[in-house]
């Protein structure tokens, strides 16, 4: 019995070795270990047993099938082990590669300038209205008092499109459209784009945009005084309080006296330089006391009401307040020079 034993053992433990499959092993587990297995066969024949062998029997059977239990645990161990490295190595994930970086965007320079110019005018009390970018005659000239044959009515100065519109040439159209439908007091700012049949120049680009403010008040109320007075804030609070500002007598058909506003050039410092047309100052914006036609255009008396306008370029503005000197480099969009007014800086 004791030979039969060590013959299981033996076979048993050479069947279970370490490169046994799991259908080998559940097949030594069922025939040894089994309910109607070897061992199992054995414990029913120890009546055969001489009585004082028996305890050294049983001893022999529980041994060895401890030791075939414990081999059998260990090489499914083995095989869990090996199944997990299997899959790892096939499904393999590099925890350390970094993260997909989601590109963020960020506004163009000229809207961040655009954006803070109209912070500092809203500080002021001044409210910002959208109005259209195709117009008609009588919105973009006419109630302006341009007169009938002004050459900026001629081809080669403005976008005609079909039916009598036009692609407007600059933002006062807003002053026409806000006092059309209300009253003074007002205090308003329109931004938007204009239009102009100009060649993409260091200076010029046939679309562009402008910001348009006027103030009307009963007459007597809003002055020339106040004009200069919240247009040198404004260019003060934007290009820095060191700035100069200059007033010169100019002309508009839809001001009188009208006047054009110049800053001390930022990028030369006064030493002149392309922007500027080397003369140390550079023409930022154009303003006046709004004629009193363009108030009849509108349906106001004029001796009842009176205000100031004021328009300006914000590329213009902006390519100053940058440092920019080349107008084309706002309309080319190349990253290399947008990526430089990343975190606001046309803004600050
Ligand atoms: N509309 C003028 C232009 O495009 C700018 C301008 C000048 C606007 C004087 C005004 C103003 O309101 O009073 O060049």
């Amino acid at each position: 019995m004791k030979e039969q034993l060590e013959q299981i053992r033996a076979q048993a433990l050479q069947e279970l070795s370490n490169g046994a499959s799991e259908e080998q092993i559940e097949a030594v587990r069922v025939r040894v270990l089994g309910r109607s297995g070897e061992l199992t066969e054995i414990m029913r024949r120890m009546p055969e047993v001489p009585r004082d062998q028996r305890p050294a029997v049983g001893r022999m059977v529980n041994e060895i099938k401890q030791e075939l239990e414990e081999r059998i645990a260990r090489l499914g161990e083995q095989q869990k082990r090996a199944a997990m490295e299997r899959s790892l190595a096939e499904a393999r994930i590099d925890v350390t590669l970094p993260g997909l970086s989601v590109p963020r965007g960020w506004l163009h320079p000229v809207t961040q300038s655009r954006e803070r110019m109209l912070d500092i005018l809203e500080s002021m009390g001044f409210e910002v209205v959208e109005t259209p970018e195709v117009e008609d005659d009588f919105h973009n000239f006419g109630a302006l008092n341009f007169p009938p044959d002004h050459p900026a009515r001629e081809m080669q100065d403005t976008f005609f499109l079909a039916g009598g519109l036009l692609l407007r040439t600059h933002t006062s159209n807003g002053q026409i459209r806000v006092m059309e439908r209300r009253k003074p007091p007002l205090a308003i700012v329109c931004p938007g784009n204009c239009y102009r049949p100009d060649e993409l120049s260091v200076r010029a680009s046939p679309m562009f945009s402008q910001i348009e403010g006027f103030m009307v008040d009963r007459a007597g109320i809003i002055t020339m005084a106040h004009l200069k007075g919240v247009l040198t804030e404004f260019l003060r609070a934007f290009y820095g309080a060191d700035s100069g500002v200059r007033f010169r007598a100019s002309f508009f058909p839809f001001t009188e006296p009208s006047t054009e506003v110049d800053i001390s050039c930022l990028l030369c410092h006064g030493a002149g330089c392309r922007v500027c047309k080397h003369s140390g100052w550079t023409e930022i914006l154009g303003a006046g006391m709004i004629h009193p036609n363009v108030l009849r255009a509108v349906g106001y008396d004029p001796a009842e009401f009176q205000g100031f306008a004021f328009g300006m370029g914000v590329e213009r503005t902006s390519l100053l307040k940058l440092g920019v000197d080349d107008m084309r480099l706002f309309f080319e969009n190349d990253l290399r020079f947008l990526r430089q007014f990343r975190s606001g800086e046309a803004a600050i």
